[in-house]
């Protein structure tokens, strides 16, 4: 199929589903329409488009050759599951979960005689209105049931100066991982600093105020020169007694292995990064 000829519906209008159809639309791909369980989701999103608004999932089945799945990750299988009657054969089935592959997602779809793919923006979509901007800066991260098919939704997404990334379906949970790593375990970081912040009777809003310029230039300095480069604190410079002191002043037994355990990944850069200094003291004081 002719990658700008395809013809692409969303069954639900969320974030994910306005930005994404509002993306394709903006990049010249044929985007049919939307369903969504409550239709007010629906009409908001073909307005948004200026697309249709279907009365039923089937229905977009019928008009579209590619049908993304872009509800809540627990209804994707649902949703998938309530479309089978009709005839899926030669349709494109995608969702945009980055925890799930589309097997996982898609229970039998080989039966059905359609292909299934999970297509994740690296990116948090917050706002329906406004995230699209900046979804298109975003990485797509494709894996899926036929190797065909991800080579054609690489050209969809480089035809429209996307950037797209395929993933082994092996390799997705490990994906996954990473995003999360880099995300969400960041805001327990932050939360467990606020909390001793708090203890030097800071408030909540004072100490996020003064971590604002550290967390800023901290994150744009591994994003610009990679975490080697960046990396500077106790562990980088040597400062034994200051790591041995942060150790001494932590109080719980989980506080104190969070730290060590971060600590040696510090380390292992610090290593690499200053060969010819000697960590072997740090080394025994970070022993878990
Ligand atoms: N938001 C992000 O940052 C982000 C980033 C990457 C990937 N994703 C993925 O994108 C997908 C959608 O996430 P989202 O953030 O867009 O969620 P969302 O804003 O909560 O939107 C989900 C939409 O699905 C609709 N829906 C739920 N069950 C339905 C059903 N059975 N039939 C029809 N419509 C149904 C909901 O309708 P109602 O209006 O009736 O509630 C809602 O409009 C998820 O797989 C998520 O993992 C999200």
């Amino acid at each position: 199929m002719e990658v700008m000829a395809v013809k692409i519906g969303f069954i639900g209008a969320g974030k994910v589903g306005c930005c994404l159809g509002k993306l394709f639309c903006e990049k010249g791909l044929e985007v049919t329409g939307f369903y969504n369980r409550h239709k007010e989701g629906a009409i908001f999103a073909s307005e948004f488009t200026n697309t249709a608004v279907f009365e039923n999932a089937s229905d977009v089945v019928l008009s579209s050759d590619a049908i993304f799945i872009t509800v809540n990750d627990g209804n994707i299988s649902g949703v998938f599951n309530d479309i089978k009657h009709c005839s899926l054969k030669g349709k494109y089935i995608c969702h945009c979960s980055g925890a799930l592959t589309a097997a996982q997602a898609f229970d039998k779809i080989n039966e059905t005689g359609a292909t299934g793919y999970s297509i994740h923006p690296l990116f948090p979509v917050s706002d329906k209105l406004t995230s699209y901007g900046k979804l298109k800066d975003a990485f797509f991260c494709i894996e899926g049931t036929s190797e065909k098919g991800v080579e054609l939704w690489r050209d969809i997404f480089e035809k429209a100066n996307l950037k797209v990334k395929h993933l082994q379906t092996d390799r997705k949970t490990t994906y996954h991982t990473a995003c999360v790593f880099a995300s969400n375990l960041v805001v327990g970081i932050i939360e467990k600093s606020l909390s001793f912040f708090e203890e030097c009777s800071f408030t909540k809003e004072e100490a996020i105020s003064a971590l604002s310029p550290l967390i800023t230039a901290n994150i744009n300095a591994i994003l610009e020169k990679g975490p080697t480069a960046a990396l500077t604190g106790p562990i980088e410079r040597g400062d034994k007694m200051t790591v041995q002191h942060h150790l001494e002043c932590l109080n719980n037994a989980e506080d104190i292995t969070l730290y060590k355990v971060l600590s040696k990944e510090i380390l292992k850069i610090a290593m690499k990064k200053n060969p010819q200094k000697d960590y072997t003291d740090i080394a025994k004081i970070l022993e878990v």
